[in-house]
Formats: C-alpha cells, sequence, structure tokens
C-alpha cells in the first residue's frame, strides 16, 4: 500500500492547476442513463471514485470511455439498462446512489445497495426515498437493497426536503427532468455542484429553474438528448491547495479558482489573516504577515463553510495563535483527523461537535493513517507544516479524490514523496 512521505519547512511559490469537480462529475455520469443519445464530460477529474462510477454504469449496460488521459469521459446508454446496482460497487462509494433517480425515471424500476456505514457518520438515504415516494415511487429495503418501482412512471410533485442533501436534491433533480408534469424542490441544497448538474441537464434538453437557489422547478419532458457539458472546478481541491501557502508561507496561485467557489472559506481565511486575491487566472493566497490568528468555523451547507474543508481548516488552526472552535454540524463523526494531528504534537480537544485547536508554535513530523478523504489531505497539510518527517500511511483514501497530489504540491516546491510499497 502506498504512504505520502513529507518533509516539513518548504516555503511554497508557483502555481496550482485545479482540476473539475469530483463531486460533480460523479452526479453527472449517471445523467448518461437519461439519454439514448451521447453524453461527453470534458475537465473531468482522474480519481479513483470516477473509476468506481464508471464500473457501476459499465455494470448497468452503459458504456463509458476515458480518452485524453481521463480528462474526457464520452458515455453512452443504448441499453438495454441492467437496473440492479450491486452491493459489491455501491459499498466503495456512497455517490452510487445516484443511479437511483436516473434508473427510476428510464425504466420505471430500480434496485439499488444500501451504501452502509460510512466512516464520517451512519449518512442514511430516507430523504431520497421520501423524495422520490413523493414523485409515485413504492420504495421498500429488503436485503440491504432498495427495491423502488412506479406504477405508470414518475409524477411531478411538490418535493420538500427535511435537510438540504446534496445527493437527494441531485437524484430528485434526474428523476423529475423525465417525469410527468412539474416537480418544486423545496429546501433544496444550493452547491455549485447541483448548479452545473442542472446546465448539463438544461444542455440535454431539460426544463430546470432556480438551480442554485433552494427552490428548484423542473417541468418533466418526453424525452431528453446528448450534450458536451465541461465539469465546474473542484471547489475542495482549491480550498484545500489555496490552504498550502496558508500554512507553510509562500505564495500559490490557484489556477482556475473563483472566489463564488469558496465565499464564506475565504472569508475565514481573511480573518485568520491570510490574503486572496482573485486574478484573471484563478486565487492568489500568502499570509499577510506572521503567524495566522484562531478563528471558529462552523461548517453548513453552501454558501457556508463546507465540511469538506473542515478537516484541513483544522491542519492550518493547529498552529494559529490563539484558541480556534471548529463546529461540525453536517456529519456526526468527521473527527477522526484529530488523534493524527494529537500525534503531531497539536493541542486539540473534542467535545460532542466541536472540537478546540489551541495553536502550538510548531508541529512535528510522525507517522499518521489516513482514515478518510479529507482526513488524510489534512494530514499532509500538517506534515508540510511540521518539524521533520511525516509519513501518511492508507493513502488509498486520498487517490479518491485528489489527483497526483505529490506532483502538485511538489511543483510549488514542497518536499513530498509517494512511496510504493510491494
Ligand atoms: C455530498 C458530497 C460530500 C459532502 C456532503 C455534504 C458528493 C458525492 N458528496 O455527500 O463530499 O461532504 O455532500 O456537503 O457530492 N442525510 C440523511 N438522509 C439522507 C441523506 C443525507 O440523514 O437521505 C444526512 C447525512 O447523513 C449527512 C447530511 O445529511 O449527515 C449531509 O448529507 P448529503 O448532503 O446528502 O451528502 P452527500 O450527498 O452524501
Amino acid at each position: 500500500m502506498d504512504s505520502i512521505v513529507v518533509t516539513g519547512g518548504a516555503e511554497l511559490r508557483g502555481t496550482i492547476q485545479i482540476a473539475g469537480a469530483k463531486n460533480a462529475c460523479l452526479a453527472l455520469m449517471p445523467a448518461t442513463l437519461l439519454t439514448e443519445e451521447p453524453l461527453t464530460l470534458m475537465n473531468a477529474p482522474r480519481l479513483s471514485d470516477i473509476k468506481t462510477m464508471t464500473l457501476l454504469l459499465q455494470s448497468l449496460g452503459s458504456e463509458v470511455q476515458s480518452l485524453q488521459d481521463g480528462r474526457v469521459i464520452a458515455m453512452s446508454s443504448l441499453g438495454p439498462i441492467n437496473t440492479t446496482a450491486d452491493y459489491d460497487i455501491v459499498r466503495k462509494m456512497r455517490a452510487s446512489n445516484l443511479v437511483l433517480g436516473p434508473l427510476l425515471a428510464r425504466e420505471g424500476h430500480a434496485v439499488v445497495s444500501l451504501p452502509g456505514g460510512c466512516a464520517i457518520g451512519a449518512r442514511p438515504m430516507d430523504i431520497h426515498v421520501t423524495a422520490l415516494e413523493a414523485m409515485g415511487a413504492e420504495i421498500e429495503l429488503r436485503d440491504g437493497y432498495l427495491h423502488a418501482k412506479t406504477t405508470g412512471g414518475l409524477k411531478g410533485a411538490h418535493v420538500p426536503l427535511r435537510f438540504a442533501s446534496v445527493g437527494a436534491t441531485e437524484n430528485v433533480l434526474m428523476a423529475a427532468t423525465l417525469a410527468k408534469g412539474t416537480t418544486v424542490i423545496d429546501n433544496a441544497a444550493r452547491e455549485p455542484e447541483i448548479v452545473d448538474l442542472a446546465e448539463c441537464l438544461s444542455a440535454m434538453g431539460a426544463h430546470i429553474e432556480g438551480a442554485g437557489t433552494s427552490t428548484i422547478t423542473i417541468e418533466g419532458v418526453d424525452r431528453l438528448g446528448g450534450a458536451t457539458h465541461r465539469v465546474v472546478t473542484d471547489r475542495i481541491e482549491l480550498g484545500t491547495y489555496m490552504l498550502a501557502p496558508a500554512i507553510c508561507g509562500g505564495e500559490v496561485e490557484c489556477l482556475g479558482g473563483r472566489l463564488s467557489l469558496v465565499t464564506a472559506f475565504a472569508e475565514k481565511l481573511d480573518e485568520a489573516g491570510i490574503a486572496v486575491e482573485e486574478t484573471n487566472t484563478g486565487l492568489k493566497v500568502a499570509r499577510r504577515n506572521g503567524r495566522v490568528s484562531a478563528v471558529d468555523v462552523r461548517t453548513e451547507p453552501f454558501p457556508g463553510f463546507p465540511t469538506d474543508l473542515q478537516a484541513q481548516m483544522m491542519a492550518l488552526l493547529c498552529t494559529a495563535e490563539g484558541v480556534s472552535h471548529l463546529e461540525e454540524t453536517i456529519f456526526e463523526n468527521r473527527f477522526m483527523h484529530a488523534p493524527e494531528l494529537l500525534r503531531m504534537g497539536a493541542d486539540v480537544e473534542i467535545q460532542g461537535g466541536t472540537a478546540t485547536v489551541t495553536g502550538v508554535e510548531r508541529l512535528k513530523g510522525a507517522p499518521v493513517m489516513a482514515t478518510d478523504l479529507r482526513a488524510s489531505v489534512s494530514l499532509i497539510l500538517a506534515g508540510l507544516a511540521a518539524e521533520g518527517e511525516t509519513v501518511v500511511n492508507r493513502v488509498y483514501h486520498l487517490d479518491r479524490g485528489y489527483e497526483h497530489v505529490e506532483e502538485k504540491l511538489g511543483a510549488v516546491g514542497a518536499k513530498i514523496e509517494r512511496v510504493s510499497e510491494a
């Protein structure tokens, strides 16, 4: 299994190209099931999660080709389509559940495995199920699988979500494009990935209004056509690399980054003493002066501070001056990076959903274990700031969401290498 070895202390200077968004791509790919015509995605990220979605769609009968070294994904779903999403694939990645809405819309029935426990919390599917039931689906849980069917197809409906779930909004949005009549999603998620999906579906011929707001209205159409769509920039990869010069010193420009993707996050960086400047090509980040200041952070659905940047932010605050509080409101068990940071000399105390971080002058390198995707990259960031060598083990989590992290950070001066064990 690979590990990443980081030697701390280097200042970072240069540019990092930010990839297309993993989470957008994982929602866009199942949209192929909504049409018999080709759907092509440009600016796709090269990640193992994308390979997992490729395998899932292929298992359902879609043709999925990776072109231009993985940057382009060309898909076609002529049929016949198999409507069972198997546990063996779904358990690897929760986003596999995004085939439920499209399969129901296209075939009128689907059998999709429940994803099962996830390291960062229970993550049930009740919001997806209640929403699709409101549209006329009958869904029951048997043998760990959701068995869903409709009589006479999905029907437009008023669909209020009890929480603005990203995945549930995406499932309903896709399902509603081919439903009979008008669907109104209330308390919809407003993430940029939802807007990106709506833009792609609209290019395919869907009638959607209000994506990016809490109320999305979809008027069902009889059929959708093909499209070529460019995947939006990955705001989580962007935020992660914005933290690198904030932690290490120096100045890095994240190419492709826009402030509108990370407004709440950039505000917190500003409060901590880090300057973020929007240029024609991206976002330039540098510390204003000296040590970073402590800040309080509360994770929230977009446009709030993203939960997917909480672990990385904690890595920054470990060496900030003063006491910071990080409140996690989206997932109930998302502080697994904290005990690893303690091994590096950090001072973090967890009470319920809040972490209290008292900044220390300097972290110290140590062998640490990656426990989930964002936790792993937070340990790399911490290692870049630490004295001596940090070895991050179990980096397969990292490869799910960050392409070539060692190359991107190495190119701006970080001392980082991947070590493969036979
Ligand atoms: C997506 C992102 C993930 C991010 C998360 C929150 C993808 C592929 N993944 O995940 O990186 O961390 O949004 O921004 O886009 N919940 C329920 N019942 C449901 C659905 C969700 O209780 O039916 C709960 C979850 O357990 C969690 C919270 O709602 O506590 C947020 O989940 P949701 O917004 O659905 O996240 P995902 O779409 O799974």
